[in-house]
């Protein structure tokens, strides 16, 4: 993969990377679409990456259709499927890992401890084996890609980090694999987490600023439909994840509701 991406750079060729973990949904084929927009090459990623996976977390039991993602990327127009294996990234005596320091360890890395751990590291060995001159990472995993645009920073990776839109379902549900463990009732009743997004917006329009104020409304309205439970509601600097109390700047305000024992993701970046 290095030797064919050297080449192509050689031969004047823009290279564009979308890593994924497979299981395939829009969210993803928006993501390889902005890529082919902006590349000659687009190399799409699929390798589901242990070490991200806390003890207990779903890694065996993770989605995967790697036939049936082949026929979406080659659909939505991407030249290069990269699929190693986890012996291929992480042979016996592996041992070098990212420490993200306390970006790594708050919000979803509080409650996975040591998952940006393991996204940065695969992250960083992916653009040393794929050589793109950017990358796309969706919006919709707003920490990771504030995390994985801070390494590329700290650690001067040569390439562009890109956000990605957040894709959502007919109910307005921000796509996610995940979604397999979902019935149809459930991604009905998770129609409130972009409600309530919504009503943050409408409470920033109305002047409110104070992050503790916005998340009671926040809170109130998820948890009044029933089975629907709170994680947590974060206001944060977009650039670099400061936690804010009083809303000023770009703010991203993300949240996490847990559905029949699914965490879903889910936030909005507002300027003001
Ligand atoms: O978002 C994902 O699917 C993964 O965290 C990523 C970025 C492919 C790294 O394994």
């Amino acid at each position: 993969m290095q030797a064919l991406s050297e080449s192509l750079r050689l031969d004047g060729k823009t290279i564009g990377l979308v890593p994924t973990m497979g299981a395939l949904h829009d969210g993803h084929l928006k993501l390889v679409e902005k890529a082919v927009k902006r590349a000659d090459i687009v190399i799409v990623s699929i390798f589901v990456n242990p070490a991200q996976f806390g003890p207990g977390e779903d890694f065996s039991k993770y989605p995967r259709a790697f036939k049936s993602d082949c026929l979406k990327i080659e659909r939505a127009g991407a030249n290069i499927i990269f699929h190693p294996s986890v012996d291929d990234i992480y042979p016996p005596r592996f041992g070098t890992y990212i420490d993200m320091g306390w970006m790594g360890e708050m919000l979803e890395g509080e409650r996975r401890p040591g998952h940006f751990k393991g996204v940065a590291t695969i992250c960083a060995k992916l653009f040393n084996i794929t050589k793109p001159h950017f990358a796309v990472f969706g919006q919709k995993d707003g920490q990771q890609l504030a995390v994985i645009r801070q390494m590329v920073r700290d650690l001067n990776f040569n390439l562009e980090i890109i956000k990605g839109p957040i894709v959502r379902t007919k109910e307005g549900v921000a796509m996610s694999s995940r979604h397999a463990y979902l019935s149809e009732n459930d991604l009905v009743k998770a129609q409130v987490i972009k409600l309530s997004l919504e009503l943050a917006r409408r409470l920033i329009k109305r002047g409110i600023r104070s992050a503790s104020a916005i998340e009671r409304w926040m809170r109130k309205l998820i948890e009044s439909v029933p089975g629907v439970k709170v994680d947590y509601i974060a206001f944060n600097r977009w650039d670099d994840l400061a936690p804010l109390k009083k809303l000023s700047g770009e703010v991203m305000i993300s949240l996490v509701v847990v559905i029949s024992g699914v965490r879903l993701l889910d936030n909005t970046i507002v300027k003001i």
